[in-house]
């Protein structure tokens, strides 16, 4: 069952603020992990983009399988009706895919449906990541490879919590609402081998975001939660404080006066 005024899902609800925030990593990222995918991609590739955002992965597998003649059925979905809506626009003429809102901890397919998963960023999020986890194993089928990514490096979170020190000092330091461990290679390869997954493997993703202040604003959406019983006044700081803060950490600037800022994922991939 769908929840479509799930805290999370509000969090992420306009693809088009996902995708100002993001400075373009979805699509640099998901090429990248479908151009290393141990098991090709064919004609008769069942895949699923699971908590597919604005649909990063599945552009990429197009843009991937486009080019050899074919496009494969893929199965995209999320919790953020928002999200759905716009990839399902996206791919309106493309009979292979399917989008829906679902719950990734609470899969709506069968078991051993897929030849290939890829959760880029999204399980992470799941109140029950192991949930998420088991669910995505038990549709994986024999044979296929799955692809779950979370960050080891998130270049704008210490910019965010200079901000919040600036403005409440005695507030704590904002955390990514994800496991402690989801930063860490070792605890990524052990939530997949618990799960079932065998031959796991994580690689690191080195990439970047390009940030402007107007980027600053589009963070707003994700960290909300920090800015909890705020006045006017002091969230009017958040900008000028963001500004400051790239400032004092030695951000590099871009041509188009924005930061660009360091991005690690991490990228496990594990056989069924
Ligand atoms: C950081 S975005 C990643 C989106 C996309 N995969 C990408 O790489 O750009 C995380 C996504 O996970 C979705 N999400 C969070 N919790 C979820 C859940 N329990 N079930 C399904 N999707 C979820 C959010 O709505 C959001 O679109």
């Amino acid at each position: 069952m769908s929840e479509p005024n799930h805290p999370l899902a509000s969090r992420f609800a306009a693809a088009d603020v996902y995708e100002k925030l993001t400075g373009g990593w979805p699509a640099r990222v998901a090429k990248n992990l479908i151009a290393n995918l141990p098991v090709p991609i064919t004609p008769k590739s069942k895949i699923f983009d699971n908590c597919c955002g604005s649909g990063a992965v599945t552009t990429a597998i197009i843009n991937s399988t486009h080019q050899k003649g074919f496009i494969p059925k893929i199965n995209a979905t999320d919790l953020s009706p928002g999200m759905v809506d716009h990839v399902s626009k996206l791919f309106n003429d493309f009979p292979e895919i399917e989008t829906k809102i679902m719950d990734a901890q609470k899969l709506e397919f069968a078991e051993n449906s897929f030849s290939h998963i890829i959760c880029a960023f999204g399980v992470f999020f799941c109140p029950d990541y192991e949930a998420g986890y088991r669910e995505m194993y038990r549709v994986a089928a024999p044979g296929s490879v799955t692809v779950i990514t979370s960050w080891k490096v998130v270049g704008w979170l210490p910019l965010v919590n200079y901000v919040i020190k600036k403005v409440r000092p005695d507030q704590e330091d904002w955390t990514f609402p994800a496991p402690p461990g989801f930063k860490e290679n070792e605890w990524v390869k052990e939530r997949m081998l618990e799960a079932g997954w065998k031959d796991v493997e994580v690689r690191e993703v080195e990439d970047y975001t390009s940030t402007t202040s107007e980027t600053g604003d589009a963070l707003i959406s994700i960290v909300k939660d920090a800015f909890e019983g705020w006045t006017d006044e002091e969230k009017a700081r958040w900008g000028p404080l963001f500004v400051e803060a790239a400032k004092v950490y030695g951000i590099p600037e871009t041509s188009e006066g924005g930061w660009k800022l360091r991005m690690v994922a991490l990228a496990a991939t594990g056989r069924k």
